[in-house]
């Protein structure tokens, strides 16, 4: 007989390294440089830094405390706090799912590179069209997603990832510091492009940091916005029902006010870095036109660099791989245990049984968005402005456009039927004070809703077609 037991972090530690655990993954590492590259660098980051402390905080407040005031996860949470407001929850499943059909294919994709830099093929992944021509074919990608799906399967389905999180509290910040290396290096390259010119590392840090205003007008502005918020839900994995459950497993004495602001500091913080790892090296070897390349980024641009080092590239190339590789694992294991747990609430069936139909379900969804680079390849212009295959519109659909919409209703519910006070309670339940308590209940109540709502317009293309009404 299966005995059910309620896991508990053992401490404010163990609450924050498994939360960054969840946080810290191909979202910073891969996606966050791509959308800053493609959104004008600097500005972008100003705003998804401030975007972080203000919309990030009262988000992932808002997550944990329900979670540990209910004591359960997100789809009996919103029940237990108001019986009509159920479907809140069932809604907020829905994004785990779509995120799962894409997250193990960049997760090959990772795979597919520590591959190649253990076989000493460095400089081939260098080589100009590497990287789509590995997407575009039928097979290779598929294997290696099965491969990264298999180990992640295997995990949620052993029930290990206990042991999991303890190598990654070694993994973290030894990824931190090979990002901190690279990032570095990446600053003293230098090129000379064919018309003779010469593109310095350092340049590339002045178009990663400094705001470029060109051409701004407010539809840009608010592309970038969206784009900033989608990056964020993404990121700090808020408003998708991962944290309510991490906030149902937090013991009362925590103090979760600090241990928020350390998950959020510490997401960004690796962000940023990753950044500043990838964007120098691309405008150094691509130039401007470079930077719009969007998903393949990372893995153009980071073996160029590696490249560069000379043999100890392909060593720094093995070491990186893996621990990016971990990152997304645990990110990966986070997104999959949700699925099980709560597909194992709804029909009461055992971990293992559970676990296998979620594993090949995942890969049979995973090899048609692998195939959305051959078989069923389009092209689609999203309202971002991005132009879309499958995997982009899966990302597009749940971050910039079910998440904003399941935020709003979020803080309709909390900020004006259960009330900010009900999450403050909790937040102060430890005998700690709730510092930025004044700066929630504004957020909750006015700003994030009325925010929320003009993003969802803009990613659904309303706003879009209206003005084209008018010109
Ligand atoms: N936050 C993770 C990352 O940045 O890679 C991704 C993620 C994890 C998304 C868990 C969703 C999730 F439920």
């Amino acid at each position: 007989m299966e005995t059910k037991k309620k896991s508990s972090f053992t401490g404010s530690l163990g609450f924050v390294l498994a939360a960054a655990g969840s946080a810290v993954g191909v979202g910073n590492i891969w996606r966050f440089p791509y959308l800053a590259a493609k959104d004008g660098g600097g500005l972008f980051i100003i705003i998804y830094v401030a975007l972080v402390f203000t919309f990030g905080f009262t988000l992932l407040v808002t997550d944990v405390a329900i979670g540990r005031r209910t004591k359960t996860n997100a789809l009996h949470a919103f029940a237990a706090m108001n019986r009509k407001w159920k479907f809140l929850g069932c809604l907020t499943f829905l994004v785990p799912i779509i995120i799962m059909t894409y997250y193990s294919v960049i997760g090959g994709w990772i795979t597919k590179y520590l591959a190649v830099y253990l076989a000493g093929h460095g400089t081939d992944a260098a080589q100009e069209g590497y990287f789509t021509s590995f997407i575009t074919s039928e097979v290779s990608p598929i294997v290696f997603m099965l491969l990264f799906l298999a180990v992640t399967a295997f995990i949620v389905y052993s029930g290990v990832e206990k042991g999991i999180e303890r190598f990654a509290k070694v993994v973290m910040p030894g990824l931190l510091i090979m990002i901190v290396i690279i990032a570095i290096y990446s600053l003293t390259l230098q090129f000379k492009d064919g018309n003779g010119n010469i593109r310095t590392g350092l340049q590339g840090l002045s178009v990663y940091l400094i705001p470029n205003l060109d051409g701004m007008t407010v539809k840009r502005f608010l592309e970038i916005l969206l784009d900033a918020m989608s990056q964020l839900f993404f990121s700090l994995s808020v408003s998708m029902g991962i944290m309510i459950t991490y906030g149902s497993y937090v013991k009362k004495e925590v103090n979760l006010s600090q241990s928020l602001a350390q998950i959020e500091f510490f997401d960004t913080f690796v962000a940023f870095l990753a950044g500043l790892m990838i964007i120098p090296a691309v405008y150094v070897f691509f130039g401007a036109e470079g930077m719009a390349s969007g998903p393949s980024l990372m893995f153009v641009s980071l073996p160029k660099v590696f490249e560069a080092m000379g043999w100890i590239g392909n060593v720094i190339g093995i070491v990186f791989f893996v621990m990016v590789l971990f990152a997304a694992l645990t990110s990966c294991i986070s997104i999959m245990e949700t699925l099980v747990a709560n597909f194992m609430d709804i029909f009461h069936g055992s971990r293992k049984k559970t676990s296998l139909i979620i594993g090949v379900a995942s890969a049979v969804a995973a090899a048609i968005i692998c195939m959305g680079y051959n078989v069923f390849y389009f092209e689609l212009s999203l309202p971002n402005g991005q132009t879309a295959q499958l995997l982009d519109l899966m990302d597009y659909v749940s971050n910039s456009f079910l998440m904003p919409f399941i935020s709003l209703l979020t803080c309709i519910f909390v900020g004006w039927i259960i009330k900010p006070k009900w999450i403050c309670e909790e937040m102060e339940s430890s005998g700690h004070p709730f510092r930025r308590k004044k700066l929630y209940i504004f957020m909750i109540r006015y700003v994030v809703p009325i925010m929320m709502a003009v993003l969802f317009l803009q990613s659904a293309g309303i706003f879009t077609m209206v003005q084209s009404l008018f010109v």
